[in-house]
């Protein structure tokens, strides 16, 4: 049999973190296959691809919103049995990689499985089904429909797509004439954040009050490993942007222990079978609730966090169960770790960030980064989207890496052009 020598990659995020796999594919002596329907999307803030392309073996071009085409598009590699593995990192490739893992014979998730964590309606069917504690949720086509479907489930409520990421359209809606507004503008295009097919209609749901986690865990050999509970911030209604991880959670081992219970419930009910997941839930009065379930690594600094306080580096180990490998998922380090996200504090145009000289004062910061240039538009963070950069902080324990976490955000001031920085 040829050598498996070649990681196909279907899309990919943009920057550092899109770049992640092919890195450590190479650094696994793999070729790496890199499939995409738009090369351009990984252009920097100046335009090049290049940082790509250094970590790109063959480049193939071709439709990634369709599995078919994706499969034929690397018939050539396929059948010279040169792939070892195959997989994306964000959601929205998530089933097209299923589905073409699948249809090669390479290790990868259910296509099933892949599509009820995908369709958010789909997973809220699947576990109400299975009576996984979750908000009462309702899909509506129409505005009257969105209307009845908020009158259901009660006011304030949450309208979201389906197959977005990111908090990308999720709102919070107070009124009717909110919700109707928020269900023109979900319904105004036919395709998502990336170009693919959205399926019709919003979901409409109970809004759930309380504060929120998420579960990291994998699934090994029909074995499923909690890597641990992250608590997560939030920034401003009627949005959810995130504000901040900190790993470990510092919730009391009760409320962690129901969180993992409810969260590998929702699992096991949607099929899930191979690889990584990353659930999100309210701890709410009445316990947690599950938000979501996204087949794949959790995404904004999480892997980071996690790497910092345990050692694991989970995309690593990841790639390699893709390829056939079994994961090392030894815990080497017992600290903590926290994430803050860099927001707007108001729309505008970027002036400068102030304060990277104080927040790099913080004991235990191991990253600050800046995403834009000045002269960029900006605005308070909608979505996931909208943040404006970050900073990571490590810690002894989850308490102290959360202080000085905030501690360092609180440094930094995005100044907006022709506003003048407050106090100078
Ligand atoms: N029914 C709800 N009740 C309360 N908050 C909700 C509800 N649905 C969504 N949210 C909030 O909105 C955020 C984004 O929603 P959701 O996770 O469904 O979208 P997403 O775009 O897939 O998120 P991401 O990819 O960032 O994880 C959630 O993390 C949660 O804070
Ligand atoms: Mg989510």
């Amino acid at each position: 049999m040829t050598d498996r020598t070649d990681f196909v990659l279907v899309e990919s995020g943009r920057g550092g973190f899109g770049l992640e796999p092919l890195r450590i594919a190479h650094d696994l002596g793999l070729r790496t296959v890199f499939v995409t329907d738009d090369f351009g999307r990984y252009a920097d803030a100046s335009g090049s691809t290049a940082a790509f392309e250094e970590h790109i073996d063959d480049l193939v071009l071709a439709d990634t919103t369709d599995s078919t085409t994706v499969a034929e598009a690397l018939g050539k590699h396929h059948e010279t049995g040169r792939i070892a593995g195959l997989m994306a990192i964000i959601d929205y490739y998530v089933t097209v990689a299923a589905d073409v893992a699948h249809m090669f014979g390479l290790p990868g998730l259910d296509p099933a499985a892949a599509r009820n964590a995908r369709d958010k309606r789909r997973t809220r069917r699947v576990c109400a089904e299975a009576g996984i504690p979750a908000p009462r949720a309702v899909h509506a086509r129409t505005d009257s429909e969105a209307l009845a479907a908020a009158g259901s489930v009660g006011y304030p409520c949450v309208v979201k797509p389906m197959t977005e990421a990111a908090s990308i359209g999720v709102q919070l809606c107070r009124t009717p004439a909110e919700v109707s507004a928020h269900f023109a503008t979900l319904t105004a295009t036919t395709t998502d954040f990336r170009g693919l097919a959205k399926p019709a209609g919003v979901l409409v749901e109970e809004y759930l009050i309380g504060y929120e986690v998420s579960v990291e865990s994998i699934m090994v050999a029909g074995e499923r490993h909690v890597i641990g509970v992250t608590d997560k911030g939030l920034d401003r209604h009627p949005w959810f942007a995130e504000t901040g991880e900190t790993f470990p959670s510092s919730l009391p081992a009760d409320v962690r222990d129901e969180c993992v219970r409810v969260a590998l419930a929702a699992l096991d009910a949607i099929g899930h079978d191979f690889g990584a997941t990353h659930v999100e839930l309210k701890v709410t009065a009445d316990g947690p609730k599950l938000i979501e379930i996204n087949a794949r690594l959790g995404g904004a600094q999480i892997g980071r966090v996690i790497r910092e306080s345990t050692g694991l580096d989970l995309p690593r180990e990841l790639l390699r169960m893709h390829c056939g490998l079994i994961p090392d998922l030894r815990v080497t380090r017992h600290r903590a770790a926290a994430s803050r996200y860099l927001t707007a504090p108001s729309a505008g145009v970027l002036g400068e960030i102030l304060g990277t000289d104080l927040a790099e004062r913080i004991p235990g910061v191991v990253e600050l980064t800046t995403y834009l240039a000045p002269g960029t538009p900006v605005r308070p963070a909608r979505s996931n989207a909208d943040v404006l950069g970050h900073l990571v902080v490590t810690a002894g324990t989850p308490v102290e890496a959360a202080r000085w976490a905030d501690a360092a955000i609180g440094q930094l001031s995005v100044v907006l052009r022709d506003e003048p920085a407050a106090g100078r």
